[in-house]
């Protein structure tokens, strides 16, 4: 296969593709840094058909085309099979580790953990991060505020010095509210401390979405591939990073 960009700019380079197929013909990069699709399909809110699929939320705003391509409602077994693949396929691709934000789920009453905690590599951490708000407002549970960064580490995972690892294992950052075209991003803040913390001289981001990872990485001047299904999210992510720097 070769890759033909959707954006380059010589800093952040994006691939509109199935990220299963972009991964294996990359560069390998000092970290990654990404957010799932969380196969919110069953999740009150949904309205039974995915929170994040086309047309399901009555919601409207950035929620109301979804993910577009990704319905987001997969059968559990197939959604974590899939995930441990894409995982597997990071691995390979990255010298220090994987920064892996995801989020518990209450689904029909049972907490779900992500992929069961099964991930197939090793998992040094799990850092909470307190977005301070959250969707799933109801009567059966208390709305879910914390998401969680699993970490996974190679042996030459290491942080820059003892003042990183003094930032700790809660990172209170509030959500991103200056993309509304985008119906889950996370803060560029998130992955600007994952590349700070390391060093990191690369990054990828395999679910691209809105463009964080890269947006941070750009302030940054770090080199950054971004992967993203959905065209629309391509060209959002190219005229954030046209943009001039917001010093996240
Ligand atoms: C939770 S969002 C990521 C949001 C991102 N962190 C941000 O800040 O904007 C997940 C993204 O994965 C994309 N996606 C779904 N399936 C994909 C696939 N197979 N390959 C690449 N991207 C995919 C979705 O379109 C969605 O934009």
């Amino acid at each position: 296969m070769s890759l033909t960009p959707f954006y380059d700019d010589g800093t952040c380079t994006i691939y509109h593709g199935d990220c299963l197929a972009v991964l294996p013909e990359i560069p390998t990069v000092d970290i990654a840094v990404t957010s799932p699709p969380y196969n919110m399909g069953l999740v009150p809110g949904g309205n039974g058909r995915g929170l994040y699929a086309p047309g399901a939320s009555t919601k409207g705003g950035r929620f109301r085309d979804g993910y577009g391509e990704h319905d987001d409602a997969m059968p559990a077994e197939d959604y974590d099979a899939w995930q441990r693949s894409v995982l597997a396929a990071l691995w390979e691709r990255v010298r220090l580790g994987i920064f892996y934000n995801h989020r518990p789920r209450v689904i029909h009453g049972r907490l779900q953990v992500p992929l069961g905690f099964d991930y197939g590599l090793p998992l040094r951490q799990i850092i909470t991060w307190d977005r301070g708000t959250g969707i799933d407002v109801n009567l059966r549970h208390f709305c879910t505020r914390a998401e969680w960064i699993m970490v996974f580490a190679t042996p030459e995972f290491a942080l820059v010095d003892h003042a990183a690892s003094g930032m700790g294992d809660v990172w209170r950052l509030g959500i991103e509210t200056g993309v509304p075209d985008h119906p889950a991003p996370f803060p560029a803040a998130l992955p600007g401390r994952c590349i700070d913390a390391t060093g990191a001289a690369s990054v990828v981001d395999p679910f691209m979405g809105s463009g964080s990872t890269l947006r941070a990485a750009k302030d940054r001047g770090v080199r950054a591939i971004g992967i993203e299904l959905s065209e629309r999210f391509c060209e959002l992510a190219a005229r954030r990073l046209a943009q001039e720097s917001l010093g996240l």
